[in-house]
């Protein structure tokens, strides 16, 4: 690109990176410092396995830590090693994933943990560290597993293996959007490329796993969405661009939001004695093999008690509770006795709408 191309803005980012090397030495030192005091302790932490850290990073991805720490602890103590995971039925995993929604991560982490398995076995690899199977060692063949994509991949390489990967979530696209005073939203192709190729020029090559950690913490505690005070007591602001242009709060920048779509669902809730009909959703749709009751769609009413989003729909739902003599015949519904619900994975929807119910509806 020519001199007189750039924007004054690209210029002050090459200026950052032209005393590249003072600059980085100290970011990273007052990252790491920050990092030290203020980590959380955390188990997937505290690990270099890369089961245990792919497995928190797919929980991660739905959920907040706090509540994910409940999800990570009893996986990993139902299923302790990759090949417990791949033995267990994708009901059982489905299950035991209830709640977190995104169903699909959990068929995908399901799947990988078979494919891993039957690779090791077919290449008939010895393995270390108590475990008969060998986890992919290599970027690129973390990357191919079903449900990992950049970052996951990113997160596992360096976590595990101290490998030099960036592992890039919303929390460090966040922070490095305000270091570097980055405009361009981060969620296009070109955006996304943008910060790659930033994101690996501020990568602590020597400490990928020190530097991946502690960058997302910090986006996690201190340079969160709302900033409130948190540039002033900032360990990074002489480093950081978007504190010296006064633009940091407005960072990141994101593309606008596709439209959502709303959709009505009724539910109805049969009960003859002490049995109830479900159905498993069978459809190219949103939540493929969940249980749910038999469900009508549509707007028919006003008042629909329960809102739901997904990332693309925004669910309106009422349930409905039919007391009868003879269960109606209802295609591809399975009479079950009520108590036996919660042995079926049930949409967060679902579960959500049961807590509010009167014991047996
Ligand atoms: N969110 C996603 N990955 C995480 C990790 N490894 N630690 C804390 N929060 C996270």
């Amino acid at each position: 690109m020519k001199y007189e191309n750039f924007s004054a803005k690209k210029l002050q980012i090459c200026a950052f990176f032209s005393n590249f090397a003072p600059k980085m030495d100290n970011l990273y030192r007052h990252l790491y410092h920050w990092y030290e005091i203020n980590h959380r302790i955390l188990p997937w932490r505290e690990t270099e396995d890369p089961y245990a850290i792919w497995l928190s990073e797919i929980i991660l991805q739905q959920t907040r830590v706090a509540q994910g720490m409940a999800y990570y602890m009893r996986f990993i103590a139902r299923w302790p090693r990759v090949e417990d995971l791949a033995a267990a039925d994708e009901a059982e995993v489905l299950r035991e994933w209830q709640g977190l929604g995104y169903y699909s991560r959990a068929r995908n982490l399901h799947k990988a943990a078979k494919q891993i398995v039957e690779q090791c076995t077919m290449n008939n690899v010895q393995c270390t560290k108590g475990s008969t199977i060998c986890f992919p060692k290599t970027f690129e063949e973390i990357r191919a597993l079903p449900g990992v994509g950049d970052y996951t991949a990113g997160a596992i390489a360096s976590f595990a293996y101290n490998m030099p990967y960036p592992a890039v979530d919303g929390n460090v696209y966040r922070v490095v959007a305000r270091l570097l005073d980055i405009d361009e939203a981060f969620d296009t192709s070109a955006g996304k490329k943008l910060f790659r190729k930033k994101i690996e020029e501020l990568l602590d090559r020597e400490n990928p796993r020190l530097f991946n950690s502690a960058i997302m913490e910090f986006g996690a505690l201190h340079c969160t969405p709302v900033l409130g005070d948190a540039c002033l007591s900032c360990p990074l602001q002489e480093c950081c661009l978007g504190y010296a242009h006064g633009t940091a709060e407005l960072l990141p920048v994101r593309k606008p939001r596709p439209k959502v779509r709303d959709r009505w669902f009724t539910y109805h809730i049969y009960l003859c004695g002490d049995e109830t009909l479900i159905r498993r959703r069978e459809e190219k749709d949103i939540w493929y093999h969940l249980y749910e009751f038999p469900c009508t769609e549509g707007q028919t009413d006003d008042k629909y008690p329960f809102t739901h989003i997904l990332s693309h729909q925004k669910i309106h739902a009422r349930f409905m509770v039919h007391r009868v003599q003879k269960m109606p015949e209802i295609p591809g519904t399975i009479c079950i006795p009520w108590e036996d619900l919660n042995a079926y994975a049930l949409s967060r929807l679902t579960l959500r709408a049961l807590d509010t119910l009167p014991h047996k509806a």
